[in-house]
């Protein structure tokens, strides 16, 4: 029988199960009952895995995507010692482990813990790891850094059981990145970069976005709150509107829960009166928004804002990469950065803070051979949620797919001139972002000659920032194995936004 999520909230604290985690980790995994298994133990990031019966998957919070190279270090040696040296880099810019036996979970929330990394609220119906600009400090292209008002925010809610029952999951993030590189408006609240003039001065801040969303009830573009806020205040107003959405937000039917349901219903401005209302101050209108056009992926070498100064993005083909890089990642950002190294919603690594000195070090290093920083555009634009391999829900296997799909492309020399998004979902629940996106697959099964094979529906035209429009199905049931001649062909366009104008103009006129 489904579980009654509402019932196991209400009738235990999810954070509660971390003291049980001990006593079932001595009587093996068979010991835990259904409702901790398959719920409450993703409030301390550990997920059962169908897919490899008795062994779990630990999701790790990297707020903003900065990890030290102690963090690295560790991250590697777990992998390795535990879990057959996996090690996924999600659109969250977060970590999963996979793999892992109940019984090791200790000690990995322990090794964990002395290196100041948290599992908790990674999963289930709590804020999600909070997102940010990944080269945020370094890059020229920013308003401010606003990294630290990721952390600040996330320190009010991790542990803290005022945010640990919501009615649905919730996504944010926090930028001022001038480039857009974290898809905002696919977010249930972001902050964005914005001007605005008060007493005389323009100050620096975010404007705030609401209601975004993505997955199987289709993608709805995060709308304007009409509100700016300081830095300084900006955690606050964050957990102001999340407290909003845990009181008022529909617990009926886990398909019209989400955040954006309460925008819809309430509308902006009565959302804004509420946060007011909470606040016991008015809010300043929007600022002038200090946005550009188009968006980033932080990809290849890039020159910091101090000079001298680089950061370096690897492309991790489809975000999965080992124990053994992340250690040798640790050494390599140690030795020529600040021991430190981000990742990327598009499932990418950075390593900031190398002189020019050092550069030619870091693109000759053995690690560059493998996760290359001048990858081709459409390598570099491919990003693939879990699939089959690990994800019970999944109708195909994604990444495998998406690495054939690149390969098959690189070979036709097939790769159009600019970088383009192309983002695989394994099902309609739509991890992978493929309605935000220049090219989306979807996975599904056809019949083709009364055999049951691995297809896509296809969609083109997605994306975030300014300009945000959701992809437009296209195409349905496409065989998996009909695709490097589909994208050879869409890869002509080179402009995937052209193509859905051309696409849409084309649905809006009847048939002769
Ligand atoms: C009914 C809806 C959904 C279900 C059942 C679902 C299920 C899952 C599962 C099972 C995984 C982990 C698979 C693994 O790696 O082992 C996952 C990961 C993920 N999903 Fe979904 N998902 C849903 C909707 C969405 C939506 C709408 C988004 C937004 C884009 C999303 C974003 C993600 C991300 C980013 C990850 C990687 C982990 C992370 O960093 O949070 N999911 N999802
Ligand atoms: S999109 Fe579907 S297949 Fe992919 S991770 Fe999400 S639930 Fe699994």
């Amino acid at each position: 029988m489904a579980l009654d999520f509402e019932e196991i909230k209400a009738t235990e604290d999810g954070l509660d199960v971390g003291a049980r985690i001990e006593r079932y980790a001595s009587e093996g995994w068979e010991s835990i009952p259904e409702d901790d298994r398959d719920a409450r133990l993703k409030w301390w990031g550990v997920f059962y895995r169908k897919q490899t019966p008795g062994l779990f998957m630990m999701r790790i919070r990297i707020p903003n995507g900065i990890a030290t190279n102690e963090q690295l270090e560790a991250l590697g040696q777990i992998a390795n010692e535990f879990g057959r040296g996996a090690i996924d880099i999600t659109t969250r810019q977060q970590v999963q482990l996979r793999w892992l036996r109940i019984e090791d979970v200790p000690e990995i929330l322990r090794r964990l813990k002395e290196v100041g990394l948290v599992t908790l609220q990674t999963g289930m119906d709590n804020i999600r790891n909070v997102v940010g600009c990944s080269a945020a400090g370094v890059t020229p292209n920013e308003l401010f850094d606003a990294s630290g008002v990721v952390r600040e925010f996330t320190e009010i809610f991790v542990g803290n059981r005022a945010f640990t029952n919501l009615p649905r999951k919730f996504n944010v993030a926090i930028t001022a990145c001038l480039d857009n590189c974290v898809m905002a408006e696919t977010q249930d609240l972001a902050l964005i970069p914005a001007t605005k003039e008060i007493g005389g001065r323009v100050l620096p801040g975010f404007n705030v976005l609401v209601g975004g969303k993505m997955g199987s009830g289709g993608y709805r573009i995060a709308s304007p709150l009409d509100v700016f806020v300081e830095p300084h205040e900006a955690p606050r107003v964050a957990a102001e509107v999340i407290a909003i959405f845990r009181d008022y937000g529909s617990r009926q039917a886990r398909n019209r829960s989400r955040f954006a349901f309460l925008v819809e219903e309430w509308g902006e401005a009565r959302l804004r009166d509420e946060l007011e209302d909470r606040l016991e101050r008015p809010l300043a209108r929007a600022g002038a928004d200090a946005r550009n056009a188009g968006t980033t992926d932080h990809v290849g070498v890039w020159r910091q804002a101090s000079p001298g100064m680089n950061y370096v993005g690897l492309l991790v083909p489809v975000g999965r990469t080992s124990g053994k890089h992340f250690i040798e990642l640790a050494r390599l950002s140690k030795r020529y950065g600040k021991g430190e190294a981000r990742f990327t919603i598009g499932q990418n690594i950075l390593v900031p803070h190398v002189s020019d000195k050092d550069l030619t070090h870091v693109l000759e290093s053995e690690l560059l051979k493998e996760l290359p920083y001048a990858p081709s555009t459409f390598a570099r634009g491919t990003v693939s949620c879990t699939g089959k391999d690990f994800c019970a829900l999944a109708l195909i296997e994604t990444k495998t797919y998406a690495l054939d799909l690149v390969a098959a492309i690189e070979k036709e020399r097939a790769s159009p001139k600019r970088p383009i998004s192309v983002n695989w979902s394994g099902c309609p629940a739509g991890c992978g972002s493929h309605q935000a996106s220049d090219i989306g697959f979807v996975g599904r099964q056809t019949r083709v000659d009364g055999k049951v094979i691995d297809a896509v529906d296809v969609y083109v035209g997605g994306s975030s920032g300014p300009g945000a429009v959701p992809g437009m199905k296209v195409m349905e049931n496409v065989p998996c194995t009909e695709l490097p001649k589909l994208v050879g062909f869409l890869s002509q366009y080179g402009d995937y936004q052209h193509l859905h104008k051309q696409l849409q103009q084309l649905a809006a006129t009847p048939a002769a």
